[in-house]
């Protein structure tokens, strides 16, 4: 066994992805979740226990551990090898993989940032952190918080940290691309971070990739000095603290977001530790991916002046367009979050979170303050303002609810709302492809499960099959059709057999009925088989009764009565049962 199967059969592969993504049991060898790949509501995101794999049966995305941790930490195979045995504290063989020159470069970051974390925390310790120490005493910054959140100091020197890293042997080149360092005109390297207290920036899997730097005085300019994007550091791809709230956030199943470092570590230390932060970078979705992994409801609470709104408004259109359930926090007397936490409390503060609003008011709010909603032209240009939020509620019931909330609040009557809203509607163009999902039935899955086993009897099953007049109307029709014509070639029905004359999406739907919970919980024979062959048959006849249903209530509304009456008896001698008076 090399090293790769020994470390992937020491590892859990539920245990590992439950880490990234929330997963919730679903049949003895299944776990099923969001898939974190692509964006959807309902889970196919699946984890075998048993074939230790992983499939999203919407987006197609699958594969063992290794490149589950390669394609979620956007990182290489070598890497993610690494991360796994780091994680499980098994050694790595030296020489069991040659790492490419990129992986190396990365690692040599990585181990850096790991020395640069422990050099700032020193230093905070050190005589010449005596002034930071003050400012954190003077912010209210108690010590279980600056070890929490390993904050540190760097000195004046601009060159410790610089020293260190040459002791410790990295080359100029590895140094250069840490982003700890800054090359001055002859070439020579000093500091990038002086007489800053230091936030280190963790991925989510917890490693330091970077840092905050923030200056403390006023006069020092700028407040915050962040490291530069590096091979380990994307900042479009972090949030601040994630790595710390991701368990919080997932027991909460909510998410408070902030905008500042000092405003997450406050927020925190209260006792929300579902908190992050987005560090004043203009959220972007692959952050909002990364939460959502943990929890689709987010409660945002941006600075209350005015940046810090329009933050928030860019934010929630974002957020709704990948699917996450926004509400507002608002805070009174002009605090930002760590303030409101220090001067009104614990208590006060967790008050605010619960009575978030919905996204909904708060804009309304927003707009009704600009706009005179007494006037005609108000009203369109209030409608106009929330229109592209509205627009992205991708659920029609939800969107018609919102309608009548916003006319009620606005004071205008509801025909006037969804007539913006479907004037929207018609202009917006046709984006949205994403196939709705297929709703596989019990018993469709059932007996698809008979007739691919090796079920005695399910040769009788096969060709009562043809009987299903509703086989057209249901979503696996077209495996029930490969399955009949497997049968009619004469070949053993198998699952590769199956499998092989369908497309890519229909296998996917395949190997979802294969692999579901019925698969597990009912014994596969004839009988079973056949309990679902009858179930089909009779919802083939409820949807008759109700097709027949509907068009006498057509036929009434277009005045043909003697259709009407027509059918009606036809309903009549259908309800009957047949073999009765016909
Ligand atoms: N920020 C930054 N560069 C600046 C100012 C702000 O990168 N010059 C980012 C930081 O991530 C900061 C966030 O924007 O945390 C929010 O800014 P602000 O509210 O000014 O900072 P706070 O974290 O609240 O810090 P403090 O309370 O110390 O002012
Ligand atoms: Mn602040």
């Amino acid at each position: 066994m090399d090293f790769k199967d020994q470390l992937k059969s020491s590892v859990d592969i539920v245990n590992v992805i439950g880490e990234y993504v929330r997963l919730k049991k679903s049949g003895t060898q299944r776990y099923m979740g969001l898939c974190p790949f692509h964006n959807e509501k309902t889970p196919s995101f699946t984890v075998h226990v048993a074939r230790q794999f992983y499939k999203c049966f919407s987006c197609g995305e699958g594969g063992d551990v290794f490149s589950f941790v390669q394609k979620i930490e956007g990182i290489s195979f070598y890497e993610a090898l690494q991360t796994l045995a780091e994680r499980h504290g098994i050694p790595m063989p030296k020489r069991s993989l040659a790492a490419d020159e990129e992986t190396k470069v990365r690692d040599a970051v990585f181990q850096m940032h790991e020395i640069a974390l422990e050099h700032f925390r020193a230093g905070l310790r050190a005589p010449a952190g005596e002034a930071a120490r003050d400012y954190l005493a003077r912010r209210g910054v108690a010590q279980p918080a600056v070890d929490r959140f390993a904050l540190g100091y760097s000195d004046r020197s601009g060159r410790a940290l610089l020293r260190l890293l040459e002791q410790r042997g990295f080359s100029p080149a590895q140094i250069e691309q840490s982003g700890l360092v800054r090359k001055r005109e002859d070439g020579s390297f000093y500091d990038y971070f002086r007489n800053r207290l230091m936030f280190p920036i963790h991925g989510e899997s917890g490693k330091p990739i970077g840092f905050g730097g923030r200056a403390l005085t006023p006069d020092d300019n700028p407040k915050y000095l962040n490291s530069p994007e590096t091979p380990i550091y994307i900042k479009s791809n972090v949030l601040y603290n994630l790595h710390r709230a991701k368990e919080p956030i997932r027991k909460q199943d909510r998410v408070i977001l902030v905008e500042g470092y000092m405003d997450a570590l406050g927020v925190s230390s209260a006792g929300f530790e579902f908190v992050v932060a987005s560090c004043g970078t203009s959220l972007t979705e692959a952050q909002i991916k990364a939460l959502k992994r943990h929890s689709v409801n987010i409660a945002v609470n941006f600075d209350p002046d005015a940046p810090g709104a329009s933050a928030a408004e860019r934010s929630i259109n974002l957020l709704l367009q990948e699917g996450m359930a926004v509400r507002m926090v608002e805070l009174d007397g002009g605090l930002d979050p760590d303030e409101y936490c220090k001067q009104r409390g614990a208590e006060a503060y967790g008050e605010r979170v619960r009575n978030a609003k919905g996204y909904f008011y708060w804009l309304a709010d927003r707009a009704r303050a600009r706009h005179d909603v007494h006037t005609t032209e108000g009203i369109v240009a209030v409608l106009k303002f929330l229109m592209p939020a509205v627009e992205r509620i991708s659920d029609r019931l939800e969107r018609m609810a919102v309608a009548n909330d916003l006319a009620e609040y606005i004071g205008v009557d509801r025909g006037t709302v969804l007539d913006s809203f479907r004037k929207a509607a018609a202009d917006r163009k046709e984006a949205r492809l994403e196939r709705p999902k297929e709703i596989i039935r019990a018993d469709e899955r059932g007996l698809l499960n008979v007739l691919l086993s090796d079920a005695p009897g399910r040769e009788a099953l096969l060709r009562d099959l043809s009987k299903i007049e509703i086989l057209n109307r249901l979503s696996t029709r077209r495996l029930f059709e490969a399955l009949m014509a497997a049968h009619a070639g004469g070949a053993p029905v198998t699952f590769d057999a199956v499998s092989a004359r369908l497309e890519a999406q229909d296998q996917n739907l395949l190997a979802e009925v294969a692999l579901s919970e019925d698969a597990e919980a009912h014994e596969i024979t004839e009988e079973y088989g056949r309990q679902c062959l009858e179930s089909l048959l009779r919802s083939g006849e409820r949807n008759r009764r109700t097709d027949i249903k509907t068009r006498i209530r057509e036929a009434e509304r277009g005045g043909d009565m003697a259709e009407a009456v027509r059918l009606a008896r036809e309903l009549e001698a259908m309800e009957r049962g047949p073999g009765r008076n016909k």
